[in-house]
């Protein structure tokens, strides 16, 4: 075969995904089926002869060639698919809801087989036509307590099974959370029609039955009680077709075993995760299945079908022994504009000991998939970096109750963190009585260390604020100092399991703090690194400048000294801090006014 696409090994690398539309096919084609089955039956509500009016109709449909085709190949593919989706499962852990569907999805060849045969193979093959009638006196009249339990039962699992399949497809859609509501009455309502339109034919039928000998005489001359051989043939086919269905699922089973036998004559991969657990797994088997395998919490939110990304990691170390991503994982990845070291853990089958990160917390849901993908996938951007910290804290917790001092520590956090946010930045860290904010994971540099230099002054805008309503609690107003610096770091999802969060890493990091620690030996406000101001077009010449060694580079940093943000003010360029300004003082805290 040629190379690329059309080759075999092209076909190959696309088969999940080949797979995955045919299962979707199929299911929706067989979900269409009960859909108008249950239209059906609520017709019952109006009259039998409704019902019986209607099932001509859903016969014109699906007794045609293409809806036969349709139906019995839809039947005959999902079914399939089942079995080959139970074999290809490395493990049978899963979450309680994929469960359900699967054990229901099994349930239903078993429970419909009758009620299939009775129907159409009785029709094709014995020219047997049996309509509502013969059916609802089958299971409610004639046999009620098996019957038409049994039948209750199948009408309840396909459509559970059709309901859940849908579910898992359509949660991970843009629009879902719009339409989810909807689509829950109706999947509520139409089985409830459904059922009271079964009760209404089936009352109805059994009047009559009881009131027209006439009636109930031809009805049991025209179904399939008349024709004992026919009875007769039927059931041993169904006693076969439950014997193939055991003995295939039986193979399926076996085959599972000794695949887990010569996998592991294959040889083993190890997959490393942060906290220094190593899960050894055959090669062939994801990373997903690993951490399923290990116990290991996952974030999976579309079951490892590649449809979310929520699973995604970064490989840290075996990056260069990776497979390349199939073209469904490259389709998923591709919008996260992640690098080559991103990849999808339920598509992702390492060849080599890798160690990984999982970039998402395990209980993250369909919400966080598009969530801030490139902080969670790590990338190495231009952000400003603010640091303040109370000065003389000590003096702050002498001789006060410890509420008193949480006290007043929030109200400082909530004054600076407020200034923070309204200038467009993001409160990072708390770290003891100081913070670390972080701008930019969104925006251009210039307009980043616009927004730091503004929240700057906020800060000191809104510290006099509360300095001024907590005079009474406070022996000495509280002062800071900041520290700003920019520059490239990497941010990312960092931290411990569901403790992970957002943050930044780097040299602009470590600078940004030293600049708020030397406000202490400037006996100012604000040390602020050259490079913001010039960043933000915010002309800064006017204050004290100062060339810093700073350990790892080469070259003295310029900073300036700022006695008080407030100063600021007076200095700012025309963008993008102006913009700010305005956007700030719309959004000060009540209470708070500017200077
Ligand atoms: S679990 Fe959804 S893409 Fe991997």
């Amino acid at each position: 075969m040629a190379s690329g696409d059309s080759s075999w090994a092209g076909l190959v690398r696309r088969g999940p995904s080949i797979v995955r539309r045919f299962r979707l096919a199929s299911g929706l084609v067989l979900f269409s089926y009960v859909f108008l089955h249950f239209l059906n039956h609520s017709l019952g509500n109006i009259s039998l002869e409704a019902m019986e009016r209607g099932a001509e109709y859903a016969e014109l449909i699906w007794r045609s060639r293409i809806g036969t085709v349709a139906l019995y190949g839809a039947f005959a593919i999902h079914f399939s698919l089942a079995f080959w989706a139970l074999y290809i499962r490395r493990h049978l852990r899963m979450g309680w809801i994929e469960g359900l569907r699967l054990a229901l999805g099994f349930a239903i060849p078993l429970l419909v087989l009758q009620h299939a045969l009775g129907q159409r193979f009785a029709y094709h093959y014995f020219d047997i036509h049996p309509i509502y009638r013969h059916a609802l006196y089958g299971y409610w009249v004639a046999n009620p307590q098996i019957a038409g339990v049994k039948q209750i039962t199948l009408f309840c699992i396909a459509w559970l099974h059709g309901c859940i399949g849908l579910y898992l497809w359509l949660r991970v859609k843009v629009h879902f959370r719009q339409v989810a509501p909807f689509l829950l009455i109706l999947a509520v309502l139409l089985p409830t029609t459904a059922l009271l339109g079964l009760f209404h034919g089936a009352r109805q039928v059994e009047l009559m039955a009881q009131t027209d000998p006439a009636w109930l005489a031809d009805l049991r001359k025209t179904g399939i009680a008349a024709n004992p051989a026919a009875a007769a043939a039927l059931w041993m086919i169904a006693l076969w077709s439950w014997s193939g269905y055991a003995g295939a699922l039986a193979l399926v089973l076996a085959a599972r075993g000794v695949r887990a036998l010569v996998e592991r004559r294959g040889g083993t991969v190890r997959i490393i995760y942060p906290d220094g657990r190593a899960v050894r797994i055959p090669k062939g088997l994801s990373v997903l299945d690993a951490s399923r395998r290990a116990g290991i919490p996952h974030a999976s939110v579309c079951g490892g079908r590649a449809r979310c990304s929520t699973c995604r990691v970064r490989v840290l170390l075996g990056s260069d022994r990776l497979p390349p991503p199939s073209p469904v994982e490259a389709r998923v990845l591709a919008p996260l504009g992640a690098d080559r070291a991103v990849r999808l853990a339920c598509q992702l089958k390492p060849l080599g000991d890798i160690s990984i990160w999982p970039l998402m917390p395990p209980a993250a849901t369909v919400r966080d998939q598009n969530r801030l993908d490139v902080a969670d996938s790590g990338a190495e951007r231009f952000v400003a970096i603010l640091f303040v910290d109370i000065r003389s804290s000590t003096q702050l917790v002498e001789n006060r109750l410890p509420y008193d001092v949480v006290f007043i520590l929030n109200r400082f956090f909530e004054a600076v963190g407020s200034a923070i946010t309204a200038a467009g930045g993001a409160p990072n860290q708390f770290i003891g009585d100081g913070m670390m904010a972080i701008f930019g994971t969104e925006t251009d540099p210039g307009r980043a260390c616009g927004q730091a230099l503004e929240a700057a002054r906020l800060i000191d805008w809104h510290l006099s604020e509360m300095n001024r309503a907590l005079t009474n609690e406070l022996q000495e107003p509280i002062e800071v100092g900041i520290g700003i610096h920019g520059g490239e770091v990497i941010i990312g999802t960092m931290g411990y399991r569901e403790h992970a969060q957002m943050t930044a890493i780097g040299e602009a990091v470590h600078i940004a703090s030293r600049l708020q620690d030397l406000t202490k030996e400037y006996r100012c406000q604000l040390v602020v690194s050259e490079v913001v101001g010039t960043t933000a077009d915010v002309p800064l010449g006017a204050f004290p400048r100062h060339d810093i060694q700073v350990r790892g580079l080469s070259a003295p940093l310029p900073i300036r000294v700022i006695d008080s943000a407030a100063m600021l003010a007076h200095h700012e360029g025309p963008s993008p801090s102006s913009e700010i300004e305005h956007g700030t003082r719309q959004a000060a805290p009540v209470g708070v006014h500017p200077k």
